[in-house]
């Protein structure tokens, strides 16, 4: 294993470390094939729910929000073998510090010819925090992630990270800066392998195939899951196929990770799994900016909420303040008594039948009638 001369947090041999950003060393980040370390190897995750109280204020103190001081920063280096060792105690606060990034973006304005997507937008990510984007459809949330990631420039406004202003004028810009985006819908290449995808970015010329293969699976076991890196990605479930987008976007220096619906395509446990491995990312000082329609996976998660209405910021609140009702109100932008409310209608004749319905593999007889003038709902997991 090979260690930064300067701070000695572990890792394999780059030009620059993460931890203490010293050049020509080795990085915890960063590393070769077989020297990606399991640095933050609690795997019990249970522990890793930040709501719990423990854990919540743990990551507090990472976050800079509490007034206790750097030394009672816990560290990851019990677990690996250098407990008590106030270097790598000092490596693990250097790399906090280094890896953390704040996210402002300041009076950000868009108009997609007619449309006005964005009208003076401000949001702030602290660093190293889940800040939940929330808001309808059309309030201008990818947009804004968009104008982020440097796939849309935007007409006005300003972009701070780490406190230094920053010209996103295109995804490389974005990349260079640490700032990865996973959206909902699918941008893996399907017909290469999981480890090509993972690395796809920073292949150069004369690629080392082993070198590919071990790096995705050190990284996806290190993630606590077992994928086959020469897979094509096409036989992936979806599932799978998310976390690998998880693991590229770790196996560059990401810094602010956005997740834009990740969950839309995903069965109920699998969106748990997500959640998890966002959370994991958290505690090692990714800011993620998470976005979803499912308010109560932004309560399980975020630390803050920025909801944003017709293209403008309506508010910022930390996730402790408010309740899902409160959210709603100010997504909608005036108090709901019911979130769906039934109108009066009386069925009429019925207008459709389907009967014993059947399609190998997947139909196997199925039946059902539509009345004019009702609503039928067609419910099941996916
Ligand atoms: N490329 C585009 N061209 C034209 N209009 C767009 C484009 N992208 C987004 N919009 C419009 O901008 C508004 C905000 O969209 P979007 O950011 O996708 O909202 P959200 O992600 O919150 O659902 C919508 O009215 C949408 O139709
Ligand atoms: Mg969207």
């Amino acid at each position: 294993m090979e260690r930064c001369l300067a701070c000695e947090a572990e890792g394999g041999l780059v030009e620059r470390c993460l931890a203490c950003e010293a050049e020509g060393v080795a990085t915890p980040w960063s590393v070769g094939p077989t020297e990606y370390p399991r640095r933050f190897e609690n795997r019990n995750m249970a522990n890793l729910n930040h709501h719990n109280p423990a854990n919540r204020r743990e990551r507090e103190r990472g976050l800079g929000l509490t007034s206790e001081t750097a030394s009672t920063v816990p560290t990851e280096s019990a677990s690996s073998g250098l407990a008590g060792s106030r270097q790598s105690e000092a490596a693990s606060q250097a790399r906090q510090r280094s890896t953390n990034l704040s996210v402002e973006m300041i009076g950000i304005s868009k108009k997609f010819g007619g449309v006005q997507a964005l009208k003076d937008v401000t949001f702030n990510v602290r660093p190293g925090e889940i800040h939940a984007l929330v808001g309808e459809n059309g309030a201008g949330k990818s947009t804004l992630m968009k104008v982020l990631s440097g796939a849309v420039r935007s007409d006005q406004g300003l972009i701070r990270i780490g406190g230094d202003d920053a010209e996103i004028v295109s995804p490389h810009a974005a990349h260079a800066l640490g700032i990865r985006v996973i959206y909902q819908e699918m941008v893996l290449a399907p017909d290469l392998t999981v480890a090509e995808n993972i690395s796809l970015d920073r292949l150069g010329k004369v690629v080392d195939w082993a070198g590919i293969r071990a790096k995705a699976k050190a990284i996806l076991t290190d993630l606590g899951f077992s994928v086959d890196p020469g897979e094509l990605v096409r036989r992936l479930p979806v599932s799978l196929q998310q976390v690998v987008e998880v693991a590229k976007a770790l196996s560059a220096e990401t810094k602010v990770l956005v997740l834009d619906e990740p969950t839309a395509v995903l069965t109920p446990k699998d969106a748990d799994r997500l959640l998890e491995l966002v959370r994991t990312l958290a505690r090692r000082g990714v800011s993620i900016i998470y976005i979803s329609h499912r308010l109560e996976e932004v309560f399980a998660i975020a630390d803050r909420v920025t909801v944003l209405k017709d293209g403008q910021t309506v508010a910022t609140r930390n996730i402790s303040d408010v309740t899902s009702s409160g959210l709603i109100d100010l997504m909608i932008g005036r108090p709901i008594t019911q979130l769906f409310p039934r109108s009066n209608r009386t069925p009429g004749d019925e207008v459709l039948r389907v009967e014993d319905l059947r399609r190998d593999p997947s139909v196997k007889g199925i039946s059902f009638g539509v009345r004019a003038r009702e609503i039928l709902g067609i419910a099941g997991s996916m």
